[in-house]
């Protein structure tokens, strides 16, 4: 089956996360896209009930390209540490509480990382972009590290401070946008979509 692509337009991000949709931003920029996001048009927040990042990101961008009537991009994302067989996974929001803190995310981790010597990670992210017919594509990236403690650096978002990819000596919080965008596993997702969708 032919791959539909995107040809232009408006297009949702579907996110309430300012982080995710000011990088999504960042990596559109180069595309022929009038990007909007699910908060500039006030679009609920759908329940995430699926059991993996990618089926999470398909709910997400089906729910906001049907409400608005244009396409709509939504990521699912989170940190998956080995020692604790992947946790937090898709459930990485959520371990930062309802006043979604992450400064208290990132103190649980490191307390329930008390002891165990296998500090691997990784950060994964599945990308859907969706039509309001209910056509929908999906891409998964990842980028590979360290969690290291304390947390250190204020550029990015959530886990960024705890997290240094395989390669580099710095947090993902103290590299400059374009560092990370050039290894992170929304970035990698991005490739795949814009080689596939754009
Ligand atoms: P969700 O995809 O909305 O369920 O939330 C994903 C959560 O994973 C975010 O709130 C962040 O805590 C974390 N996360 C996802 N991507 C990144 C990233 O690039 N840096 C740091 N944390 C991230």
């Amino acid at each position: 089956m032919r791959r539909r692509r995107f040809t232009g337009g408006k297009l949702v991000v579907a996110s309430h996360n300012l982080g995710k949709v000011r990088e999504i931003r960042e990596l559109l920029a180069p595309f022929a896209a009038e990007v909007v996001s699910a908060l500039d048009l006030n679009l609920a927040e759908p329940e995430e009930t699926g059991d993996t990042f990618v089926t999470n990101a398909e709910l997400k961008a089906l729910a906001a390209a049907k409400t608005a009537g244009f396409p709509a991009l939504a990521d699912d994302s989170g940190l998956c540490i080995d020692a604790l067989n992947g946790a937090p996974g898709i459930y990485s929001a959520r371990w930062a509480g309802p006043s979604k803190d992450f400064g208290v995310a990132m103190g649980r981790i490191e307390r329930v990382m008390t002891g165990k010597k296998n500090r691997r990670a990784s950060f994964v992210c599945a990308l859907a972009l969706a039509w309001p017919d209910g056509y929908c594509e999906t891409f998964e990236g990842k980028v590979t590290g360290l969690l290291s403690f304390p947390p250190r650096g204020t550029k990015g978002f959530g886990y960024d401070p705890i997290f240094i990819a395989d390669g580099h000596s710095v947090t993902l919080a103290e590299m400059e946008p374009r560092a990370k965008h050039a290894i992170s596993h929304r970035a990698d997702a991005f490739q795949k979509l814009v080689a596939a969708c754009f």
